[in-house]
């Protein structure tokens, strides 16, 4: 049993949806996915998009995205849902559909989905200044950055920090109850977001120059390394990666645009391969 990663579907996108609708229905039905999240603004395409990927792998393992979940104005006609909610009905969707959204043993090792979020401080150090520099930049960022018009967020998750630590507490809350303790092997764990500001490129390589302030949360690394989690997948930034940093082997495989493939020079949808043997357990 292989286990393969794949984020940043956007299946909004036509040409990303005849990608997505073109995988071969043969080749993988022995084998795990893992969705780093970003299928689609609309619910319903993501639900028609779980629903039909879904018997082509033996299980398929997702966390959602940002953009998965915009709740207002052009992304959908609901307006009553908060961004949470979306989370929800996503949970909901994942159980219809025979996705899974929590922590499962495959083989030898164990698949952990970490939700999270993004905030300033993955850039930038604990200091007083750098949060406040940081908060400057999203307020300049304002309306302009898309998830500022198209989610929406309860009272209590007020801010991106408060968002972080609410999804990193879930995830606690998530593993202490089902990663059964006499669960063996080593962990592999996924999320949308970046764990870790150095598997960005260097900001003047950037195109857009404030993506550190959006790519993630420090509370994804932490995570990582208390779990003691050999491989991490993570997309969001749509920058392919592929690294090993103090023992961990970070990998991002995104899908992205039909533009930024042209860029990269890149056509069709490439998996990643995580895992050669789940049973194997060399990760
Ligand atoms: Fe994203």
């Amino acid at each position: 049993m292989r286990i393969f990663g794949l984020g940043d579907l956007h299946v909004d996108f036509p040409a990303n949806r005849a990608l997505v609708d073109d995988l071969s229905a043969a080749d993988y039905v022995d084998d795990v996915l893992l969705v780093a999240g970003d299928v689609a603004h609309r619910v319903e395409l993501l639900q028609a998009t779980l629903a039909s990927v879904r018997p082509k792998f033996a299980r398929i393992f997702f966390v959602p995205g940002n953009h998965d979940l915009w709740v207002t104005g052009a992304a959908t006609d609901v307006v009553e849902q908060t961004s949470l909610d979306r989370v929800d009905a996503i949970g909901e969707i994942c159980r219809a559909e025979g996705v899974e959204m929590t922590p499962g043993q495959v083989g030898a090792l164990c698949v952990v989905p970490l939700l999270s979020w993004y905030e300033p401080g993955l850039d930038g150090g604990e200091g007083t200044n750098a949060v406040d520099a940081a908060d400057e930049v999203m307020r300049r960022l304002g309306r302009r950055w898309a998830d500022r018009r198209y989610c929406r967020w309860p009272e209590t998750l007020a801010d991106d920090a408060a968002r972080c630590r609410h999804f990193a507490a879930l995830n606690e809350q998530i593993l202490e109850s089902q990663v059964e303790t006499s669960s063996t092997g080593a962990l592999l764990t996924f999320s949308h977001f970046c764990p870790r500001v150095d598997l960005l490129p260097d900001v003047k390589h950037l195109r857009f120059k404030h993506l550190p302030k959006v790519a993630g949360t420090p509370h994804l690394e932490r995570q990582i390394r208390s779990y003691g989690s050999r491989l991490h997948l993570y997309g969001h930034t749509h920058i392919p990666q592929d690294k090993q940093i103090e023992g961990v082997h970070y990998i991002n495989a995104p899908l992205g645009y039909p533009r930024e493939r042209e860029r990269w020079g890149r056509e069709g949808l490439r998996m990643k391969l995580l895992v050669e043997d789940a049973q194997a357990a060399r990760i």
